[in-house]
């Protein structure tokens, strides 16, 4: 049942901040902002390294894991798409732990990851979303997202449950490591508990402009997407996003990777979706934004009030959303980029819950 909604996508990204409140509290304490005990069901103290592995949207997700959980945690991971991953043949210990994201829990390619790593005998964590699946049945500890049925074949609220279950875990991890001390728990946490009200508020607030802006967007053959620190993997989500439901080109790069090779594409006919939060990296990606202003191209900058208020350069749309703290801004970054990639292929007219050549569930390699 789509609600009021005119298609699931819509309805699944509308859905967010209370699906949102489901997984983090079965995470976290949302009173008393400490971890919970359903986030330690591995032991990270002992680890040297952990392995993620997923593919699409959840391969994203574990991407910007990486980023937390080498920072909050300082356990090092090493990442890869599942089609590679299970063939790499590269030398596990059992003194790291495997973690694999699936909404589905059927992904062939993640489950043979799931079990080339079981053979050699490390732990196994399963973030998954359907948890009566085959991923989740072959794991050691399941992490559910608690995200609810996702009807649409382009994931929206699966992948920023997973952000928050990974989130809660990386925390985790850096408390059993001794790496984050209490009061820095408490600090964190407290942001995650405030993601439902600032993710109902955010999606509310830009949705007039992410639906105007769609009309500008539809007119154009290809969309560069860029980032940098977790807003490089949201670039590349972003630009997943809208291929996949809109048939739009899209490209996904790092931000400090533009002129190393896509500069050369730079011009009118290719809007750049510069995502910046006035965090740590703010002044470098906007250096790289100003390379693309000198050079014709088109900019949807995508930020915060912060870095609204830092920046002068002229642009074809600028998306303010609220200073948040930096562990939430991907949950929070992640709505302009799905409600823009939506309303463009609503526009556009293809079948946005179903789009072509594209499955749900993808159970074959
Ligand atoms: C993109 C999308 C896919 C899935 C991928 C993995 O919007 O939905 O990229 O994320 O096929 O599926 P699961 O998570 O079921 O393993």
């Amino acid at each position: 049942d789509k609600g009021n909604h005119r298609h699931f996508m819509e309805k699944e990204i509308y859905e967010q901040p209370e699906v949102m409140s489901h997984a983090l509290s079965h995470y976290v304490d949302l009173a008393d902002h400490v971890v919970k005990a359903e986030a330690m069901a591995i032991d990270f103290k002992p680890l040297r390294g952990l392995a993620i592995s997923a593919c699409g949207t959840a391969f994203l997700a574990g991407l910007i894991g990486k980023y937390w959980f080498e920072r909050y945690a300082r356990l090092p991971v090493e990442i890869d798409v599942a089609s590679e991953f299970r063939y790499r043949e590269m030398p596990l210990s059992p003194d790291q732990a495997a973690l694999f994201i699936s909404q589905s829990g059927e992904t062939a390619d993640t489950l043979a990851s799931l079990r080339y790593c079981k053979d050699a005998g490390l732990k196994i964590g399963a973030i998954v979303n359907a948890r009566e699946s085959t991923i989740a049945r072959e794991a050691d500890a399941v992490f559910p997202i608690l995200a609810g049925p996702e009807i649409g074949v382009a994931s929206t609220k699966a992948f920023t449950c997973q952000l928050a279950v990974l989130a809660s875990l990386a925390i985790a991890a850096g408390k059993a490591r001794g790496v984050i001390n209490d009061e820095e728990e408490k600090e964190l946490v407290r942001h995650l508990a405030e993601l439902p009200r600032i993710m109902s508020h955010v999606v509310n607030l830009i949705q007039p402009q992410m639906e105007s802006l769609s009309r500008d967007l539809s007119k154009f053959k290809d969309v560069l997407y860029l980032g940098r620190g977790t807003s490089y993997p949201l670039a590349l989500e972003g630009a997943l996003k809208l291929k996949e439901i809109s048939y739009i080109h899209a490209e996904g790069y790092a931000a400090g990777e533009l002129k190393h090779g896509p500069i050369a594409l730079i011009d009118e006919n290719m809007p750049v979706i510069v995502i910046a939060p006035y965090d740590r990296f703010f002044e470098k990606t906007v250096s790289n934004m100003q390379e693309v202003a000198a050079r014709g191209g088109r900019i949807i900058f995508v930020t915060d009030a912060k870095g609204a208020a830092a920046s002068k350069l002229e642009t074809m749309a600028t998306i303010v959303l609220p200073d948040v703290a930096e562990i939430i801004a991907p949950m929070v970054f992640s709505l302009p980029i799905q409600l823009l990639a939506y309303h463009t292929a609503v526009f556009m007219g293809t079948d946005v819950d179903q789009p072509r050549n594209l499955a749900k569930s993808v159970t074959v390699e």
